[in-house]
């Protein structure tokens, strides 16, 4: 086994990203589990890949890290094809499912990964004892994780995949076993990774947590890319509420330019307005003689707009 190099696997011209991929596609039988994927995530963002159970966010996990092979398209990790070994040892991953040895303990299995991850023995210790602070299992190293929470398992995988330390870090849904505090936990682990430069690609259908942590988003469905960039592009305008008096269905048919206007007694809905034109909206409102009572702003929720773009229209 070779030693890890610390300048990194080789670079291919313009592919400098963290994650490209071109046309990726993969089929189960007669189950087209993605169907063109295109994607490109840069070097040190936290990239949310967020989509509804069976869009293909696992697939294309496994495409990246070479544990399955597409029927089509191309892919680059670090710079380097998919499936490349030497790429891969820079890169920490934790699996959607997965088990340990039960009859070993949580410093035997974060041990075994430091040789798997061909890490310098001399650092294993030390790289051990990270792992297992920056999860929360410091007293727990030497319990054998047969004995372990669901929950706890989930740390520790994740404690495996910041072995290294990688350049690239994949998690496919790493709380979905977790507590609040264990999913708090997960969201500093992402910004302190984050803070070293570390790129972060996570794997979500919990909307709150990409929201709270990811720098770009792009939502899949079907096996294909239905939406990406940050989080305010995907959000698009925003929707604003005044209630304002002295306002008829005939004064504010000139209030159109601002977004889709409707009016239900004293209430004014703006929908789509830039925020920026706010304010001018509510002068233009005081123009027409009505008085301004109050101003809310309806931020669309990036739960309604992900059932928008994978076709789920939000209950009203
Ligand atoms: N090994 C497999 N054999 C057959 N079909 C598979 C296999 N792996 C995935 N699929 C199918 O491919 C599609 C995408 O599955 P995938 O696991 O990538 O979805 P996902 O987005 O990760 O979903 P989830 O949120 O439930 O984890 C699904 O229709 C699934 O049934
Ligand atoms: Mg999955």
């Amino acid at each position: 086994m070779s030693e890890r190099s610390s300048e990194g696997p080789p670079g291919v011209p313009g592919t400098d990203a963290a994650i490209r991929t071109v046309g990726l596609s993969k089929r189960y039988g007669h189950t087209i589990a993605l169907d063109g994927l295109d994607l490109e995530v840069p070097r040190g963002e936290v990239f949310g890949f967020l989509g509804p159970n069976g869009a293909g966010k696992t697939t294309a996990v496994k495409l990246l890290l070479g544990l399955a092979y597409p029927a089509s398209g191309q892919g680059w990790l670090l710079g380097a094809p998919l499936g490349d070994r030497r790429a891969r040892l820079h890169v920490g991953y934790l699996p959607e499912l997965f088990r340990y040895q039960p009859w070993l303990t949580a410093r035997e299995v974060l041990g075994l990964h430091c040789r798997l991850a061909a890490l310098d023995r001399a650092r294993w210790a030390e790289a051990v004892d990270s792992a297992l602070a920056a999860v929360g299992l410091a007293d727990r190293g030497d319990d054998r994780v047969g004995g372990f929470s669901k929950g706890m398992q989930q740390r520790l995988g994740l404690g495996v995949a910041l072995l290294g330390p990688p350049d690239l870090v994949i998690l496919d849904e790493p709380t979905s076993a977790l507590d609040p505090v264990g999913r708090q936990d997960v969201r500093r682990i992402i910004r302190e990774l984050r803070d070293r430069g570390t790129t972060v690609f996570l794997n979500s259908h919990l909307l709150t947590e990409v929201e709270r942590v990811c720098d770009r988003v792009a939502v899949v469905d079907h096996g294909r890319v239905v939406a990406t960039g940050t989080l305010p592009e995907l959000l698009g305008g925003s929707t604003v509420a005044l209630r304002a008096t002295g306002l008829s269905a005939d004064t504010i048919a000139g209030l159109g330019r601002f977004g889709r206007v409707r009016l239900d007694g004293d209430r004014l809905e703006v929908e789509g307005i830039a925020p920026d034109e706010v304010p001018d909206l509510v002068a233009e409102v005081v123009r027409l003689g009505a008085r301004v009572h109050a101003v809310e702003p309806l931020q669309q929720t990036l739960e309604d707009r992900f059932l928008a773009l994978v076709g789920r229209e939000p209950a009203a």
